[in-house]
């Protein structure tokens, strides 16, 4: 198998000799798996049998998460109903009541919920840390703190927090490292060579890349994926075979439409960047992302009006391209974070953030670069 990413992305998966030399992977949409006798079930427990019952693992999921271990340069890895089953199995994997942990300031409102909400309820102590400027970890390390969370591109404000820089620290404290890889992919860069112990994904978003699935996937150290595969199982948060199976099909394509959205996103943001109605544009630069493996700087685009009056107009004057609270499809879509995401954001916590009325978040697809840049600019212009 070539080493190259492209290539391995369209062929690490599938296994022709487990599917009766089917190209493809069928997908296996059953709940359970039959037996012949007591001894082949006794054969399984003792660890010689692969499936017994969907929850606990089937074929499809399991491609899913072997492909990206492997593109990630992991050990292992489970797939999961959704990116905030993975991160709640890593979390969980690692954290008892009375930990503390420490995460990036600017994390995903679901991230946040799940560790402010449910983790503060089993005795689960976060604290958030500014990381776009180098300080030390020092001053927040306590004799529990066990994890530190981080992502690698911010949401909505796209800014990449210097990994190497964090984890190196994280690592120097004993702490578990776990990265949200989601808006990256490991097409552009790889946590664990920098030293992460757990990576997760929202696979709903590039790893799927159609906007037809909901899944999740989390990769790393052996025996931290098996913990958190039985708190998979246990929870009831498994990826059904069918949404395996489409998020595997998506993920044959990353590369072409990673190169082709990161390509025509840089060129939106040159675009935008220049044009009067414009404010501030949002988009990592090439010293931001020197540490990815690519010199690419991710698809997505966020910008803010120079008069957030006309907010409400600009999404109601574009044409083909959807108002849609998700990104990372191969259709150009939309968002607003005031009004979904960040929804719950304080008028100070907005001006404090830069998280504002007239913020857009744009999720650059595959379409022609100039077709996107001429409805944009026709929105912007009425
Ligand atoms: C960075 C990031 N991580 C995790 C999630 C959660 O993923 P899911 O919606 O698949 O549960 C999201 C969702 O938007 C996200 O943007």
């Amino acid at each position: 198998m070539s080493e190259r990413f492209e290539t391995k992305t369209v062929h690490i998966g599938h296994q022709p000799l487990r599917h009766a030399q089917s190209k493809t992977t069928p997908i296996y949409q059953t709940s359970v798996f039959a037996f012949n006798g007591l001894e082949e079930v006794e054969q399984y427990y003792a660890g010689e049998g692969e499936y017994l019952y969907t929850r606990n693992g089937n074929p499809n999921p399991t491609e899913l998460a072997d492909a990206i271990a492997k593109l990630e340069a992991a050990e292992e890895g489970v797939s999961t109903a959704s990116g905030m089953g993975a991160i709640m199995a890593g979390l969980l994997a690692v954290l008892n009541p009375g930990d503390h942990m420490l995460a990036s300031h600017e994390i995903y409102g679901g991230t946040y919920a799940l560790m402010s909400k449910e983790l503060s309820r089993m005795g689960i102590e976060l604290e958030c840390i500014n990381l776009n400027e180098q300080t030390s970890l020092e001053p927040f390390i306590r004799p529990n703190t066990r994890m530190f969370f981080l992502e690698t591109i911010t949401n909505p404000l796209l800014r990449v927090v210097d990994m190497p820089f964090w984890i190196k620290q994280a690592k120097q404290f004993g702490l578990t490292v776990m990265v949200d890889n989601t808006f990256a992919t490991p097409y552009l860069v790889q946590p664990f060579a920098f030293g992460a112990d757990v990576v997760v994904h929202s696979a709903t978003k590039y790893i799927g890349g159609h906007s037809d699935v909901t899944s999740g996937v989390l990769v790393g150290r052996k025996d931290l994926v098996s913990r958190a595969r039985e708190i998979v199982v246990n929870y009831g948060a498994s990826l059904s075979p069918f949404e395996a199976w489409l998020t595997a099909r998506g993920l044959k394509t990353l590369a072409l439409r990673m190169e082709r959205q990161c390509d025509n996103a840089s060129q939106v943001a040159a675009f935008l960047r220049a044009h009067p109605a414009v404010s501030t544009v949002y988009y990592p630069s090439v010293a931001d992302t020197r540490f990815f493996t690519r010199n690419k700087q991710g698809a997505m685009v966020s910008f803010c009006l120079q008069d957030e009056s006309k907010i409400y107009s600009f999404y109601r004057n574009l044409d083909w391209i959807p108002f849609a609270p998700s990104l990372a499809g191969v259709e150009t879509s939309v968002s607003h974070p005031v009004t979904t995401s960040h929804r719950a954001f304080s008028e100070e916590q907005r001006q404090a953030t830069g998280i504002t009325m007239g913020l857009v978040r744009l999720s650059v697809g595959i379409e022609a670069a100039e077709d996107i840049i001429a409805e944009l600019g026709k929105a912007l212009k009425k």
